[in-house]
């Protein structure tokens, strides 16, 4: 009896033993193995169910592994400044975790006011520490969308209105993340520059635009950087919604780029199974959700990609090649993260990330206006500063919508000011821009607004120096998911409370936080002005080693601000340009965004693309150029000397811009295509040197459908910001 016993019991348990102990056999589970032997080995144990199951959401922010053959899940995390605190598995709600308060690193628009790849890196390595440390495989961001309009609420998160720059500054920060074992989900891909009908619009654009100024970053990314996933947008590209759209994922992305990832859905961005099978699509992740509030009672298994796709294969009706592809990428996706050997453990909170964090916010402050070197501002020069404006006292890393963050620290403007000036520094809220809201609730009534308005001109009267801290915030229709700007105003009131405070006390600073331009009709009664972006954890004591001289100011503009909305060039085509007609949207304006049009319109902006002022000067000295002509497929280097012609150590970002005044298509008077930057003490020369390639001189010929160099003359432009051209050269193109 005992026998037979034991003999059951060996026969019941032996097959999960042999399955076990040959784990450790197969390929796929040999962390050393080449990753494509790794996929093939696991695609070929795989049932059929197996595969589907992969392919779409287990939960709000995980997709399923193969637990039969241990192969692991992924595990999804918001949004590129942070890890996004826990949500529920499956509900919006926050899961109320203890331990998930985290470093809020600035906005990506303020890495991008840093122009420095160094900090993008190190942006990119301490960010996925965090995410590995909270078990993240796929870190939901970078985005580099285009900043097309300043009223696009989701300007914050993304690089500014110039392809290069925007790529530039992407890449590293996706190449050090994936170093470490987590992807980046590169959103949101592509022409998602709007939030008005983010979830139906479609965008009509042509192909100049298109590869000149709206994919370029991504293709960089992909093609430089490895990318390992990308998002599809919510929004529409000739009439298809992009995350099923084969034009734009199979024939662009995967077959012209060579992008051998997976495509994540936004989360509900997924509509027809026929076209998410056969358009391009991974992963569908939120489907049946409006990707922020709404659920569905649904079963994940009701996904497009789930017992529909199943369905369809079963059927024959979609080759199992289709299928394969796509369970390929995610196993690759798996393999390169959650099953990499090399994936770090990460960290939270330590002090590198919080110098980290410190440093990028530093260096993408930018100082707009100085008059009379009021800044920086020494220790004992006034005796009352009186700080005005609800951003100084405000968390501006909660809300905002996905992006949201739960801070362990975030040192607020008000308190950075006070460990630096102490006693001398007084408060007045001056406005109240209430709670980060979702819906568009007004925050206060007329009344309380006057009276937080009168107390603080009455504390203007006594005080020697104003610094006035307001700007945009992370509200509905500010600087928010799911909506844009109602105005190209500043809100609450502010601009007649900067304009009445300057009649008070004529020594007033501004400060702005926000992740858009915005008008500025009291720039001429202020006298020094520093935009901020969104500065994360350590928001105050950048802004307070900025404006004590601590640190001197390098940042520059990655957006143009505009004197007025209907300066820009989307502005010039109506409502069918923006925020369109009937979900249908035009961009009317071509290759002419932002700066493009207003150089080539000879429009003068309020502040240049480019500009920052610092508390030194520089002086950019001849050029020298390696050869006077090139061939198309050719290169050539130049190199100018710059110096610091003033007393202080700093950094200047040397710009460079090209033109090509005579080309078969018309180009925008100039176009940037590359800078350095570089730190210089006083008196201190150093020579940059750029190489010209023929990816500086080429456009997108709507002849060829192709990129080309075009023979002729060429100019460069050194510029310290697009406005202000230091040195110019002349080469030919043969
Ligand atoms: C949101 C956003 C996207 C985010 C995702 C998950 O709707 O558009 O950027 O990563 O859903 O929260």
């Amino acid at each position: 009896m005992k026998k037979n016993y034991y003999l059951t019991i060996m026969l019941l348990v032996f097959p999960f033993t042999l399955s076990a102990q040959n784990n450790s056999k197969f390929t796929f589970s040999n962390p050393d193995a080449p990753i494509e032997a790794r996929v093939k080995d696991a695609l070929s144990r795989m049932t059929l169910h197996e595969k589907i199951k992969i392919l779409h959401a287990q939960s709000k922010f995980t997709s399923a592994g193969v637990p039969r053959l241990g192969i692991r899940q992924l595990n999804y995390g918001d949004g590129p400044h942070g890890v996004r605190a826990e949500v529920d598995w499956n509900s919006w709600n926050t899961a109320g975790w203890t331990n998930d308060s985290i470093v809020a690193f600035p906005s990506l628009t303020c890495l991008a006011a840093t122009w420095n790849r160094d900090l993008s890196s190190r942006y990119g390595h301490a960010v996925s520490e965090e995410f590995a440390f909270r078990g993240k495989d796929i870190l939901l961001g970078p985005g580099t969308t285009i900043a097309r309009t300043p009223l696009n609420g989701r300007g914050f998160e993304y690089m500014g209105e110039d392809p290069y720059l925007a790529g530039e500054m992407a890449l590293p920060y996706i190449i050090a993340a994936q170093k470490n074992g987590v992807a980046c989900c590169l959103k949101h891909f592509a022409l998602n520059n709007q939030e008005t009908d983010r979830f139906s619009v479609n965008v009509n654009v042509g192909e100049r635009a298109l590869r000149e100024i709206y994919l370029p970053a991504f293709k960089k990314c992909v093609q430089k950087g490895g990318l390992w996933t990308i998002m599809g947008s919510y929004n529409k590209w000739n009439n298809v919604y992009a995350c099923q759209n084969d034009s734009l994922l199979n024939k662009i992305l995967k077959q012209e780029w060579g992008f051998d990832g997976a495509v994540v859905s936004d989360w509900g961005g997924a509509t027809d199974t026929w076209q998410v099978a056969l358009g391009g699509l991974d992963i569908e992740m939120g489907t049946f959700t409006n990707g922020k509030t709404t659920d569905s009672s649904l079963g994940y298994n009701t996904y497009n990609l789930a017992d529909p796709f199943e369905t369809l294969i079963k059927e024959g009706k979609i080759p199992m090649s289709v299928l394969d592809d796509k369970v390929s990428r995610v196993l690759r996706t798996i393999f390169r993260t959650s099953m990499n050997k090399s994936k770090v453990v990460g960290s939270q909170c330590s002090e590198e990330h919080y110098a980290t964090c410190l440093k990028i916010g530093e260096e993408g402050i930018v100082l707009l206006k100085n008059e009379k070197n009021i800044l920086p501002l020494k220790k004992g020069t006034y005796r009352n500063i009186l700080v005005v404006g609800d951003n100084a006292v405000r968390n501006m890393s909660e809300g905002g919508g996905s992006s949201e963050l739960k801070t362990l620290k975030d040192v607020s403007p008000l308190e950075g000011l006070r460990a630096v000036y102490g006693d001398c520094v007084d408060f007045a809220r001056g406005y109240y821009a209430g709670r980060p809201l979702y819906d568009n609730v007004e925050p206060l009534t007329a009344d309380s607004l006057l009276f937080l308005k009168n107390e603080a001109l009455e504390k203007a009267k006594k005080a020697d120096l104003i610094i006035f801290i307001g700007g945009l915030n992370k509200n509905c229709r500010q600087d928010c998911e799911n909506s844009d700007r109602m105005s190209y105003d500043l809100s609450y009131g502010q601009n007649d409370l900067i304009g009445e405070l300057a009649k008070v006390q004529k020594n007033i600073i501004v400060v702005t936080y926000g992740g858009n331009a915005f008008a500025t009709p009291w720039i001429n009664s202020v006298k020094g002005m520093l935009h901020c972006w969104y500065l994360g954890s350590m928001s105050g004591e950048a802004l307070a080693n900025i404006i004590s001289g601590k640190v001197c100011p390098s940042g520059k503009l990655p957006i143009i601000f505009a004197k007025r909305l209907s300066d820009y060039g989307f502005a010039h085509y109506g409502k069918r340009a923006y925020p369109g007609i009937d979900k249908q949207v035009y961009y009317d304006e071509g290759i002419f965004v932002g700066y493009r049009w207003f150089n080539t319109k000879g429009v003068k902006p309020q502040f240049p693309f480019g500009f920052g002022l610092s508390y030194t000067s520089f002086k950019y000295g001849k050029p020298t150029l390696s050869s006077k002509q090139i061939s198309s497929d050719g290169t050539l280097t130049i190199s100018l000397p710059v110096t610091n012609t003033g007393k202080v150590e700093g950094k200047e970002i040397v710009e460079l811009f090209i033109s090509d005044p005579v080309a078969s298509e018309e180009r925008p008077t100039k176009e940037l295509k590359d800078f350095q930057k570089i730190s210089l003490k006083p008196g201190e020369t150093k020579n940059v040197c750029f190489t010209i390639t023929p990816e500086h001189l080429q456009f997108w010929s709507t002849a060829n459908h192709s990129f080309i160099v075009e023979p002729g003359i060429f100019k460069a432009y050194f510029c310290s910001n697009e406005s202000d051209i230091r040195a110019t050269a002349v080469f030919v193109v043969r």
